[in-house]
């Protein structure tokens, strides 16, 4: 439950912090340690950057399928909490739903109709960088096709399965069952220098510290015994509240995600990240310190980003590291206390353009979102936890219950699963 007067965060905050730090009297000497075992941890992704090896883990879609992925290789993906998985769809196939959105959006004149949002987007706002090249349609053919592939089923139930998804005599989520999240579409021009987002955090800002759940997920750090902390156990995770804001996820998702419809890589104004998991110890334990006004919470505040600043994390910058080079049909995934951006200009020559697909495995949460989002889908009208653009209602061409299989109608929370 969140612990939020929304009208007065300020105090909120207030008591938040006084409470955590009682719990806390060792604060500073803990800070200091998890300091040093962070600076480490930027240290090692710092040097493998500069002699530019990966400080991404990468891995084959064929090798999930395979089963063939070494549990050294998960123990990595748990550490850095970004993956970079290849060949997910054919190649042809991805750059074939390039094409084919392309023409949806030209034969719709989406570009000339865009009416005035009826909900401004204001998530974003406090970022440095404009709002990104990230086009308001969630139901076209090529998103759902996407979505919907087998391929993306396998590979998220890989992915959910990094998690600890049942303990505490619960099942936190089914790691084998994919709940559908409709997002957005990027398609970046080459030379765009408007469209970057600043290092920030979704899934939730200043719930992380006042919500009841987001308490429990975090019980080692806020208990001080911060080296129990796991960032893939499930529990209290697919429980959090979250403040309502257009744009705000509502969803629990093990990985945010997307799937690469050009080839893109570093400077071509794509993602990068802080591949680091247990760099949220620093992030939620920072604001405690004395140097902190008592209703800050450094770079957190309601129904936004939270933003990942200079001035309070100068000890994670080092780590930002663009993703590697990627293919049609790659996916990359990131877990959702990662810290990411999307780099501030296009240096590169193509369109770099995705299809957003997060991981979202079934539980209670994504169910009742589920039921919101397939009415939404019935009437052409944007995702709910979106702005209310709605360009799709009288859109030729968009996705229908009759183009979804099977698995695509489960997933919709179209039919029981
Ligand atoms: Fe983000």
């Amino acid at each position: 439950m969140l612990n939020i007067r929304i009208d007065n965060i300020g105090e909120s905050i207030k008591t938040t912090k006084r409470a955590m730090r009682a719990k806390l009297q060792d604060l500073k000497k803990i800070m200091a340690e998890v300091e040093d075992d962070l600076k480490r941890e930027v240290e090692v992704v710092a040097n493998a950057r500069a002699k530019g090896g990966n400080t991404v883990p990468i891995i084959e879609y064929q090798d999930i399928v395979d089963e063939k992925v070494t549990e050294a290789t998960k123990a990595e993906l748990r550490r850095r909490g970004v993956a970079v998985v290849r060949g997910v769809y054919p190649k042809a196939e991805a750059q074939a739903w390039n094409d084919e959105l392309g023409e949806y959006l030209a034969k719709n004149r989406y570009t000339e109709r865009k009416p005035a949002p009826k909900v401004k987007d204001e998530y974003f706002s406090k970022l440095k960088s404009d709002k990104p090249q990230i086009f308001g349609i969630y139901w076209s053919k090529p998103q759902m096709q996407a979505r919907t592939h087998p391929h993306s089923a396998r590979t998220r139930a890989f992915m959910n399965r990094l998690w600890k998804f049942e303990g505490e005599g619960k099942k936190y989520f089914d790691p084998d069952r994919e709940t559908l999240y409709a997002d957005r579409i990027r398609r970046r021009e080459p030379g765009d220098k408007t469209l970057g987002l600043s290092p920030h955090m979704d899934a939730g800002s200043v719930e992380r510290w006042l919500d009841d759940e987001y308490q429990h997920v975090f019980r080692h750090v806020f208990s001080g015994n911060w080296r129990a902390y796991e960032p893939f156990d499930g529990a209290g995770r697919a429980e959090t509240d979250e403040i309502p804001s257009p744009a705000v996820c509502s969803m629990f998702r093990s990985f945010q995600g997307w799937t690469a419809l050009t080839p893109q890589g570093p400077n071509d104004g794509t993602l990068q990240v802080m591949p680091i998991t247990k760099a949220m110890v620093y992030l939620l334990l920072r604001p405690l310190l004395d140097d902190v006004p008592e209703d800050v919470l450094c770079g957190a505040e309601p129904a936004r980003a939270f933003s990942i600043e200079p001035e309070w994390h100068p000890l994670l910058t080092p780590a930002l590291s663009s993703i590697p080079h990627v293919e049609p049909g790659d996916t990359v995934f990131w877990h959702p206390d990662i810290v990411h951006s999307v780099e501030d200009e296009h240096r590169g020559q193509g369109y770099s353009n995705v299809i957003y697909i997060a991981a979202a495995p079934y539980c209670a949460k994504n169910a009742a979102y589920l039921a919101k989002q397939k009415e939404a889908f019935l009437s052409g009208r944007s995702a709910p936890d979106f702005s209310a653009e709605d360009y799709e209602v009288d859109f030729e061409g968009r996705a229908t219950a009759a183009d979804l299989t099977e698995l695509g109608k489960k997933q919709m929370g179209l039919q029981p699963w």
